[in-house]
């Protein structure tokens, strides 16, 4: 008899293992198919900052998304640790908007008045107090939004965790297994041709990142490629979490590592690092934190990011094809996302699309190979 599965996930990235994990958790006969390994690509190349409130600027759908998916990291680590035997290093020292002049200043003030609507514990730090918090600060940063809850976790482990668990709950797990095609049957899928043959299933989730439209003709997904490095120190120099602004932060990892990135390169999927990119990365760090100069080095990478025309990700079923749905598009934050990712996919394809009007694929028309 052919083995047929409720759900094929394609995309063993974080939010194909969080969708995974979901929805073997529910009962569901999953299967998921990763052409190289799990966190093969931007999931392992990620800083894993949770940093909604650093990310996004101003209310909305997404916003909220955010701001929920972050609360869930506290349970999850420990679901995860239950679950997967992974401990995903989630940290919560909190993290530093830095305002670098007294021009930014203002804008940052502003950014904290809108931010303590939903955190009352978000203040604003002069020079003086943000370097009695961070001593290894420059003496010229004018200040910065204090964000004590923010948080970070293991990207790569975070993805390793959800997989295993997954595989806990009963779910298969097929690496090196392109998907080529799909099957159909008078409009609903039936099932995918692999490169390692047919499977049979009911429902598919194309969770493929930026590789999204190689699958969905014109779905406006395009990747953006981000360079990062990082330095060792044997004893902290920073405790929080800094971040600039969008093209440069530094998170200190539970091992003592601090990665520091990122560029952003559009429409690139070379994933080269080049001395250029790490050289702006070297410049504007060392300005933010000293020390950093002095610190030992470690290692250089590279990963590619799902951007969207709207900056939104994609989440819903496809217009036109019953039983294909998608997640993707996550671009900068796809590892914050992913807990709610996984529970708002496993519940829409139980029919509850509630949370997700502002994520659907028909605010374009795409249309499947
Ligand atoms: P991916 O991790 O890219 O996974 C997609 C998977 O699909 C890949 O493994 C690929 O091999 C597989 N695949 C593709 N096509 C097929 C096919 N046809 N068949 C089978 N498998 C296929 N986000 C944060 O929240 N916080 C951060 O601090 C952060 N920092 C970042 C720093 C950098 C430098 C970069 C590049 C990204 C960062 N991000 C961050 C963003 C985050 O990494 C991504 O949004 C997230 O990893 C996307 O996950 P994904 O599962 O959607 O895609
Ligand atoms: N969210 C950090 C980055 O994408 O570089």
């Amino acid at each position: 008899m052919k083995k047929s599965f409720d759900t094929a996930i394609i995309g063993g990235g974080v939010n194909g293992t969080s969708i995974a994990f979901e929805l073997a958790k529910k009962g569901r006969k999953v299967i998921l198919l990763e052409k190289q390994q799990i966190a093969a690509e931007s999931s392992r190349a990620a800083a894993g900052m949770l940093a909604a409130q650093a990310e996004i600027e101003q209310d909305g759908p997404l916003f909220q998304l955010a701001l929920k998916s972050q609360k869930m990291f506290a349970s999850l680590s420990q679901e995860l640790l239950e679950y997967s035997g992974i401990d995903i290093e989630f940290v919560q020292k909190g993290m530093l908007k830095i305002a670098e002049t007294e021009d930014i200043a203002h804008e940052v003030q502003q950014q904290v008045l809108f931010q303590r609507k939903w955190d009352h514990e978000i203040r604003w730090l002069d020079s003086h107090e943000i370097r009695e918090l961070e001593p290894a600060l420059s003496p010229t940063i004018a200040g910065g939004m204090y964000l004590p809850n923010d948080g970070h976790v293991h990207p790569e482990k975070l993805t390793q965790a959800f997989a295993k668990a997954a595989l806990h709950f009963g779910a298969e797990i097929r690496e090196n297994t392109e998907v080529l095609s799909f099957l159909y049957d008078q409009g609903k899928v039936k099932g995918l041709n692999t490169s390692n043959g047919i499977i049979h299933c009911d429902q598919v989730v194309i969770a493929v990142g930026a590789w999204a439209n190689r699958l969905i003709k014109d779905l406006p997904v395009f990747p953006v490629k981000g360079e990062c490095f990082s330095v060792k120190v044997n004893k902290p120099i920073i405790n929080t979490t800094i971040f600039s602004d969008k093209r440069c932060y530094l998170v200190p990892k539970r091992n003592g590592e601090i990665y520091i990135g990122a560029t952003m390169i559009e429409n690139s999927f070379d994933k080269a690092v080049t001395p250029g990119g790490i050289a702006s990365l070297i410049e504007r760090a060392v300005k933010l934190v000293p020390e950093i100069r002095d610190a030992t080095w470690e290692r250089v990478w590279c990963g590619i990011r799902p951007q969207t025309n709207d900056g939104k990700p994609y989440i819903g079923e496809h217009p036109e094809y019953k039983g294909i749905f998608v997640a993707t598009g996550h671009f900068r934050n796809g590892i914050l996302l992913s807990p709610i990712t996984g529970k708002l996919v496993a519940d829409l394809l139980e029919g509850n699309t509630t949370e997700l009007s502002a994520f659907r694929l028909d605010r374009h028309q795409p249309s499947v190979m």
